[in-house]
């Protein structure tokens, strides 16, 4: 683990600058990977996206939920923008994260918060993502899932290759679409692949799992030589395109989510939007600190 990518996830976990970021408006360079603070910009963002034929994935970004009025707004929200993308016939999806739903608050007040927004997406016929956080979270997020998995079909969740146990979870969750994913947190080393080389290897092998045995595929990386992987992976067995998407962020690779829009793949764009931006833009730096270059320019070059 680098020194910088220590201090931009520092940073991302500082709730003091959480909190104060939310009065801010979006600063440092935010806008370009953050597509506005409200429902009507967020909305103006996927109309442009739908229009060169990308759809959405939609994350109402909320960090630090240890109360229950916060994951009661945080619903609210959530529901509005199940609204919005309705009203305005986006094609667009919801993706959460449990803990803005108040995981951390309590597990049935979390389970009964997700049921409404699952329901309310369901008669819309929406599907909602669970995002997935760090181990602490994984297992009630993976219990939560299978227990609205009874009464509801429109719900995924993510599966993050560092992780040792991805390869059982895969293999038990073959039947729900799922996002494939390298993993985004700074985990423990009995829990966790730490290098590169460990985590690429098992991300290409649940990828390729997936693709041959279980439901819809969403690909989300950034990483060109993945890409190019499973483009030969999917021709050399005979794999249709509607079987899987590849995913990005919002602002990230714009030529190459253009390029493989063009090219016929399905792709979704992860959309985040809201005032709660100062967590998720920092972990992006934390991720690749090439990033900081990226967003200075573009901060500089209007
Ligand atoms: P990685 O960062 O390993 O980069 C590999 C190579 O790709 C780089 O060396 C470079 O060559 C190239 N590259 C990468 N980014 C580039 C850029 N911006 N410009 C040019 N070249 C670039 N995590 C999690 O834990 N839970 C979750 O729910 C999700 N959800 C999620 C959704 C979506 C849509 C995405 C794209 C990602 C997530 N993640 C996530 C984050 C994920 O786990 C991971 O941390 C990041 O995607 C970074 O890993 P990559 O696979 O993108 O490539």
């Amino acid at each position: 683990m680098n020194v910088t990518k220590d201090f931009f996830m520092m940073l991302s976990q500082n709730r003091m600058l959480n909190g104060a970021a939310k009065r801010w408006g979006l600063k440092l360079g935010a806008q370009s990977v953050v597509a506005g603070t409200t429902v009507e910009e967020m909305v103006q963002s996927i109309r442009k996206l739908n229009a060169i034929g990308i759809s959405a994935t939609i994350d109402n970004l909320g960090e630090f939920v240890f109360d229950k009025n916060e994951a009661l707004q945080a619903k609210t929200q959530i529901l509005a923008v199940i609204e919005a993308i309705h009203e305005h016939e986006l094609d667009a999806h919801i993706s959460l994260k449990p803990t803005q739903l108040g995981l951390d608050v309590d597990y049935d007040f979390c389970l009964e918060n997700l049921r409404e927004i699952v329901s309310v997406a369901h008669q819309h016929s929406i599907f909602v993502n669970f995002d997935m956080e760090d181990h602490a979270h994984l297992q009630p997020s993976f219990d939560i899932l299978e227990e609205l998995h009874k009464d509801y079909d429109n719900i995924g969740t993510v599966i993050q290759a560092y992780f040792f146990r991805a390869e059982e979870d895969i293999q038990k969750y073959k039947n729900y679409r799922l996002r494939i994913v390298k993993g985004a947190y700074k985990e423990p080393e009995n829990l966790a692949y730490q290098t590169k080389e460990d985590i690429d290897a098992n991300y290409i092998k649940l990828i390729e799992y997936h693709l041959l045995n279980g439901a819809f595929t969403s690909i989300a990386t950034h990483d060109h030589h993945v890409i190019n992987h499973v483009k030969k992976f999917v021709k050399e067995h005979g794999i249709p395109n509607d079987k899987f998407e590849f995913q990005m962020l919002y602002g990230f690779r714009k030529d190459m989510q253009l390029q493989l829009t063009r090219e016929g793949y399905n792709f979704c764009t992860y959309v985040p939007f809201g005032i709660d931006w100062y967590g998720y833009f920092m972990r992006r730096l934390a991720e690749r600190p090439q990033n900081l270059n990226l967003i200075v320019k573009q901060t500089f070059n209007k």
